[in-house]
């Protein structure tokens, strides 16, 4: 199947899916050669996730990441991608608690590489920041549950919204950035049962991660469902493939060839 032949997904297409029950599947990606095998695959969205500053810059956490970085992976993909919905996360410090900034960050995301859409971490506390954003006419994703750029006040990645009043705040939090006009949001690790009340309460997609199976669509991390990246084995991660084996392997043999000088042969050399 040649996936960029079907229309281009765009946020009415997601909430079609969710009124007819067709799970949406998300992927993070940062760099052209693999935005065009995951495009041509037929994934619906792709997000240039802040996880770059993990697994492509190799930072403990995704704080350190910068606009003009973000930026850079979101342009590499959009270079790529014919068919899916291209969601940008706004990197850490570019949108709390100044709305202005935050308006200014999304447009030079959508200007500067093109996007479709940005995605920003919190609920209430970043309400003015999300209104602004969206009168400017760019859809916003919301992220809710474990949002880790506040890694530093949670202290821990565990499943979050375990307990009733964290559970109650995150469910009014996704009525209201649907009711702002958020066009999905995305539940991370917290509790299956939370994620289904929450899919159900509201009419925007929900997009779970270590969100049971009753959300509207999945997301994960590339490097991780590939098995590229082997540091990170959360319960809710299902592994692909092991690229990294793989990969490690196909470099070995190299190596050997280049030692042997059986690379080049005679039909590898002008
Ligand atoms: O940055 C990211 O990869 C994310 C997903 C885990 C949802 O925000």
């Amino acid at each position: 199947m040649n996936a960029s032949k079907f229309p281009k997904i765009t946020t009415h297409v997601l909430q079609e899916m969710k009124l007819k029950e067709e799970k949406i599947s998300m992927l993070t990606c940062y760099d052209y050669s693999m935005a065009r095998i995951i495009d041509e695959s037929g994934i619906d969205v792709i997000l240039v996730g802040d996880s770059a500053a993990n697994v492509m810059a190799g930072h403990k956490t995704t704080l350190p990441i910068t606009l003009n970085e973000m930026i850079y992976h979101a342009g590499s993909v959009m270079r790529a991608v014919e068919r899916a919905l291209v969601v940008v996360d706004l990197p850490f410090g570019t949108y709390q608690g100044n709305s202005r900034e935050a308006l200014n960050s999304a447009i030079r995301i959508m200007k500067e590489s093109n996007a479709n859409a940005v995605k920003l971490e919190g609920g209430r506390e970043i309400r003015e920041s999300i209104d602004r954003i969206l009168s400017a006419g760019i859809p916003v994703m919301g992220h809710l549950g474990l949002t880790p750029q506040s890694i530093n006040k949670f202290g821990t990645y565990v499943v979050r919204a375990r307990d009733q009043e964290e559970a109650s705040r995150l469910k009014e939090d996704a009525k209201l950035l649907e009711e702002i006009g958020c066009f999905a949001v995305v539940l991370e690790k917290i509790p299956a049962k939370l994620a289904e009340e929450v899919t159900q309460n509201i009419k925007i997609p929900t997009i779970g991660i270590g969100a049971g199976s009753a959300v509207d669509g999945q997301v994960l991390v590339i490097h991780d469902m590939l098995g590229i990246n082997q540091d990170f084995s959360p319960r809710f991660l299902r592994r692909y493939h092991n690229l990294h084996e793989e990969m490690k392997g196909a470099v070995k043999l190299y190596i050997k060839d280049v030692k042997s000088l059986n690379f080049p042969n005679e039909r590898e050399q002008y």
